[in-house]
């Protein structure tokens, strides 16, 4: 089968980095459009998958759009819709793995007389989207995709809440290669040295820099921990959240913890970097549609505490793989944090027994197959 992928980001976010997985066994039969530049393009082509920007025009609209901006940007979108009609001809199904993918998809699928598959990626609730978005997402969706492939089973209720069709959609996980998350002991205590970091107890949190992420809760929960606890915060703000990095680092002056933090901005060393921590924390304050940095922590043999909403809840369950606390509650955070310092034997039991459900329940050549099949039934 033919897969003409779409993604409108050039930045390798979490729907981004899951796409690389799924379109790697297609590498020889695929192509992925997408509608900025930047290092998604460059991982895409280290991975030898076939990858052409569509477009190098900024599409103006945001996750709070109204209907009138939404509007102006379709007459923006016809050049591109008509390259991706044109294209779209030589495969066999388009695959939208974004928003706007979807809504490009969608004309185009309707014109070049393709299938659509949407994987959705995003809770479609108001906390995340504006009405105008919801609405046009699974309009687009019910009335174009013939399957709609949720990333949880919180994407796929918020979708169906949003109004979408039950009978097109499907659940079905980011998969992982369990392999890529092994590091060598004597690398991590390299990295360590390396961070300045040997001998502390140290709390890592991986996701770009946003507001929903969080950063600012465990900052807060790192000023009621005790003092030999330090945090990197690793990632960046990849969708112009400049105003946020800001008020982190006011943050961190205010509560004089300068010695205990240390921003690492967006790395590409994830597995080992988890590795080299002592607990991996999620925190988001909306609900995460996924959360591939909880999977990500468990495979690594790291304990971990994430945010109990959306799909953190289907990956954690409280004591037995992982830690859960209220979202934005930094006092609930803090008393993990504090009881994974005082319990290291009990918090390795919950982290091994976390990697080998993971490896099995997320495995990337089980998650592909369940892909294809779904594909195949098109
Ligand atoms: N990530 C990364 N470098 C960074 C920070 C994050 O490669 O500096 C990766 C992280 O390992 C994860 C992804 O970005 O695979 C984020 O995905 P997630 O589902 O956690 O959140 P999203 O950003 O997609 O909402
Ligand atoms: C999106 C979501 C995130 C999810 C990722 C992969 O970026 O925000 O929760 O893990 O997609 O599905």
């Amino acid at each position: 089968m033919k897969i003409f992928f779409l993604d409108q980001s050039g930045k390798p976010g979490g729907a981004e980095l899951c796409l690389i997985d799924i379109a790697k066994p297609y590498k020889d039969r695929c192509l992925v459009g997408l509608f900025a530049e930047g290092s998604f393009r460059n991982l895409l082509q280290q991975n030898h998958i076939p990858v052409q920007v569509l477009t190098t025009q900024a599409i103006e609209v945001r996750k709070e759009s109204s209907l009138a901006q939404g509007l102006g940007s379709l007459g923006q979108l016809i050049p591109l819709i008509a390259k991706v009609v044109q294209q779209a001809r030589e495969f066999d199904l388009i695959y939208a793995n974004t928003q706007k993918a979807l809504v490009v998809g969608a004309l185009a699928s309707f014109f070049s007389r393709r299938p659509l598959v949407y994987h959705l990626h995003d809770i479609l609730s108001p906390e995340h989207f504006s009405k105008t978005n919801r609405s046009i997402a699974v309009t687009c969706a019910n009335r174009f995709a013939s399957l709609v492939i949720a990333n949880s089973q919180a994407s796929q209720a918020a979708f169906l809440a949003a109004g979408g069709r039950p009978d097109i959609t499907k659940v079905v996980y980011n998969g992982f290669d369990a392999k890529n998350y092994q590091s060598q002991e004597s690398d991590v205590k390299q990295i360590r040295q390396q961070l300045g970091i040997d001998g502390q107890f140290v709390v890592g949190h991986f996701s770009r820099l946003a507001p929903w992420k969080g950063q600012h809760i465990l900052i807060e929960a790192l000023a009621k921990s005790p003092l030999d606890v330090t945090a990197i915060l690793v990632g960046d703000a990849l969708f112009g959240e400049q105003e946020y990095v800001q008020h982190l680092h006011q943050q961190v002056t205010a509560l004089g913890l300068e010695n205990r933090v240390k921003f690492l901005g967006f790395r590409s060393d994830i597995p080992l970097l988890m590795s080299a921590c002592d607990l991996v924390a999620h925190t988001s304050t909306a609900a995460e549609p996924f959360g591939r940095v909880i999977v990500e922590g468990m495979l690594c043999g790291r304990p971990v505490v994430a945010a109990k909403a959306g799909g953190a809840i289907e990956l954690v369950e409280h004591g037995v793989n992982g830690f859960l606390v209220t979202p934005a509650k930094p006092d609930e955070l803090a008393q993990v944090i504090t009881t994974c310092l005082q319990e290291p034997e009990k918090t390795a039991n919950i982290a091994e027994n976390a990697q080998a459900i993971a490896r099995q329940r997320f495995d990337v050549t089980a998650i592909n197959q369940q892909i294809a099949e779904l594909l195949d039934k098109l």
